[in-house]
């Protein structure tokens, strides 16, 4: 009985082992379409012609004068005006919970070089792998530096440090650099100046829009991002 069956099991196993192999590398359509919705895009692909507009591009550029929705409005921070880097600054205001995305953040893309201690020693450059040094920024130079400076710094770098500017938003360079001050306040810098009132975790405040920024800056995001 057990033999009966495995020989059984055995020639179905050879038939359809056989008949998987017998493509012979011609027959490369299914034959059915499961789901033809998926398999055929009735959607116009991004870079394919689109006879519903008289240019043909399917990718639309936004209209004039609008932003799209998690989009962000330029800044208006020009590379190498050194003026305005000195007045340029942000009404945001930032709770305990993103001033600690911040120090996150900060970690992320900066500790590799400026240390996590903020010191300029970080990893990268105690290692001698980076040559220049990073800014110190519990030195007196960086201390009370402008703040519009030091987003210029990240969005489109400094000297032998890069830009961060596609690899971090509008609301995330004034997160890391607000953090970076508090920092500062701590060790002899200016007083904290980006703090909210409200706490992340005090829920029970009658006033939770404190610790959300006035619209003006909220909209005044950046679409220069994409460097250039
Ligand atoms: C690859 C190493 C490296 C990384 C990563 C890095 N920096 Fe720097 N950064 C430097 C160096 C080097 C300098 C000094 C540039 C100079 O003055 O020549 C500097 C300078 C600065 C300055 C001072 C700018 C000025 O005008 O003097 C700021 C502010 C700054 N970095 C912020 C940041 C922030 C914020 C991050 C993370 C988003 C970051 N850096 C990531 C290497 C780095």
């Amino acid at each position: 009985m057990n033999k009966t069956k495995s020989i059984v099991a055995a020639s179905l196993m050879l038939g359809l082992g056989l008949a998987a192999c017998n493509s012979d590398g011609v027959h490369r359509n299914p034959g059915k379409t499961y789901a033809p919705d998926m398999t055929y895009s009735r959607a116009y692909d991004a870079y394919t012609g689109n006879p519903n507009f008289t240019d043909s591009q399917t990718s639309r550029l936004p209209v004039t004068g609008t932003v799209a929705r998690g989009h962000q409005l330029p800044d208006h921070l020009v590379e190498g005006d050194t003026t305005s880097y000195k007045s340029f600054t942000t009404t945001m205001r930032f709770n305990a919970d993103e001033l600690k995305e911040g120090n996150r953040l900060f970690n992320i893309y900066c500790a590799i070089c400026h240390g996590p201690n903020l010191d300029g020693q970080g990893p990268l450059y105690t290692t001698g792998k980076f040559a220049a040094m990073p800014a110190n920024f519990k030195d007196g130079k960086y201390l009370h530096m402008p703040v519009g400076q030091m987003y210029a710094a990240v969005k489109y770098g400094k000297n032998m440090m890069g830009s961060y500017a596609s690899q971090i938003d509008y609301k995330q360079r004034w997160q890391i650099i607000s953090y970076i001050k508090k920092v500062q306040s701590e060790n002899g810098g200016d007083a904290f100046a980006f703090g909210s009132a409200v706490k992340a975790t005090d829920s029970t405040s009658a006033k939770p829009q404190a610790s959300t920024a006035p619209t003006a800056d909220k909209a005044s995001k950046d679409a220069t991002i994409k460097k250039g």
